[in-house]
């Protein structure tokens, strides 16, 4: 298979904010308010977070800030006032003031007079100004949306702003009576993907997918792990993507076993498999894919036949990704295939298990595939969205689990089966300590899905041929 070449990887020139996006996300969120009855949202950034002396971490902003800013500097807060009269500002924005000395030792600041402009608000203040303003826009107004009691901060926050209505009572003024979660409302606009949204998670696909073809040229038995990782990075940040989306996992030989193992500095030997699950963000969006391929080039007989057990519930998971049935259709379709592969191996005793229903119904699978085969992708790794409906107000007083979430065209979700066999006396010798995840990407279309992360191999042979390529002498 080609690898991508580096000039169809690069960004497109116009680095402009979508304006639009942004403002007609605001929009849906306001209008929606309005319909609830109006009242005020409020949605901060992240905050910056200290490493060690004089040292922050990677500033990561917050994701439904993002969503609806698009702004992507520390220190802000947008407010939503679905209850502004006409004429008056709904959409405002605070953020840090110009300081020509701190933008000497940290950078360049939009500052709120560029940054109204630049990113579509109706108004804009610095950041010390958020406690004078909030009491004067919190002034009269029914209620106030926010993420609550998601932050010990945000909370503090809001209950000093409330503060400072109610002693404005004496002069008539009144506070918000009602606090709502505003967090529902924006998952659920989160999870289904607009064009913008899905054009930035291809073009992140596309980037971890080199990463992992390089990774894969790269390895040769000797290697450490974190040598293979270093492949991996140098690809997300050569193609423009900011970060990781999520720490590599970087796994050799029976460390393929530990689920969320971190890349470390086992050696990759002759024989053993690499597990590799990395991916990059991509201006505030993640991909997710996991390969599992031989660090010798050529997979043992024993790695073959269960990487085509994974690979077959993989494409069963696939076939069972489209709108109209239910999250867990893939999982079961995944799941079935894997049991029956663990019969057909004897990893699972076929003496006490009479058929793949009772694997599956005493989910004896579940010593070897302990996860769920996907989740939500999106600005998270593990994207906002509940799995489930909502439980009716008729239903809650039920102890059965709602029903799962039916899938819909523009879901963004991965599909992730996989297999890891820990040493055991009652497991045969010959798949002992082998681990393997085959992840893709795939956004729900009406008739099924269209998978984003196929510019790398998956099939065993594939993947052998990649390696011999990248070995055989120029
Ligand atoms: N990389 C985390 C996951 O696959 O869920
Ligand atoms: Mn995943
Ligand atoms: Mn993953």
């Amino acid at each position: 298979m080609d690898q991508p070449t580096d000039s169809s990887l690069h960004r497109p020139a116009a680095d402009a904010p979508a304006i639009d996006v942004y403002r007609g996300r605001r929009e849906r969120v306001l209008a929606a308010l309005r319909a609830m009855g109006g009242g005020v949202a409020i949605v901060p950034t992240a905050p910056e977070v200290l490493r060690n002396r004089d040292t922050d971490y990677a500033y990561r902003h917050d994701s439904y800030f993002y969503y609806l800013t698009g702004f992507s500097e520390p220190e802000a807060l947008l407010v939503l006032d679905a209850s502004a009269a006409a004429g008056e500002p709904a959409a405002i924005l605070f953020c840090r003031a110009r300081n020509v000395e701190r933008e000497t030792w940290e950078g360049f600041r939009y500052g709120p007079d560029a940054a109204r402009t630049t990113f579509g608000f109706d108004a804009a203040f610095a950041s010390d100004e958020i406690d004078t303003q909030l009491p004067r826009i919190l002034a009269g107004k029914p209620a106030l949306h926010y993420a609550l009691a998601s932050s010990a901060a945000l909370d503090e926050q809001v209950r000093r702003w409330l503060d400072a209505v109610r002693a404005q009572g004496r002069s008539g003024v009144t506070a918000p009576t009602a606090a709502h979660d505003l967090l529902p409302l924006l998952d659920d606009m989160r999870l289904f993907k607009d064009a913008h949204e899905l054009d930035i998670m291809r073009r992140a696909a596309r980037i971890s997918a080199a990463a992992h073809c390089r990774a894969m040229a790269a390895c040769r038995p000797g290697m450490r792990e974190y040598e293979i990782e270093a492949e991996l990075l140098y690809t997300f940040r050569k193609h423009g993507a900011q970060a990781p989306a999520y720490g590599s996992i970087v796994a050799a030989g029976a460390n393929a076993c530990v689920l969320h193992y971190p890349a470390g500095n086992a050696i990759a030997r002759e024989g053993d498999l690499v597990l590799i699950d990395a991916a990059c963000e991509l201006d505030g969006y993640a991909s997710d894919i996991t390969r599992t391929f031989p660090a010798s080039g050529r997979f043992t007989p024993a790695q073959r036949e269960l990487y085509e057990i994974v690979l077959a519930a993989q494409k069963a998971a696939i076939d069972a990704t489209r709108a109209g049935v239910s999250f867990d259709a893939p999982h079961e379709a995944a799941v079935r295939v894997l049991a029956q592969g663990l019969l057909d191996t004897g990893i699972i005793d076929r003496t006490q298990f009479s058929s793949v229903d009772d694997v599956i119904a005493e989910r004896a699978y579940t010593r070897f595939y302990m996860h769920r085969t996907g989740h939500w992708l999106g600005m998270d790794v593990h994207d906002c969205g509940d799995y489930r409906e909502r439980a009716a107000a008729a239903d809650a007083q039920s102890d059965a689990a709602p029903p799962w979430r039916t899938l819909r065209p523009a879901m963004t979700l991965t599909i992730e089966p996989g297999l890891y066999v820990r040493a055991a006396e009652d497991v045969p010798e010959r798949y002992w300590d082998i681990g393997i995840r085959i992840e893709d990407d795939a956004i729900v279309t009406e008739h099924g899905c269209e998978l984003i992360t196929r510019d790398v191999p998956v099939e065993a042979d594939e993947i052998e041929a990649l390696m011999r390529e990248a070995r055989a002498p120029a």
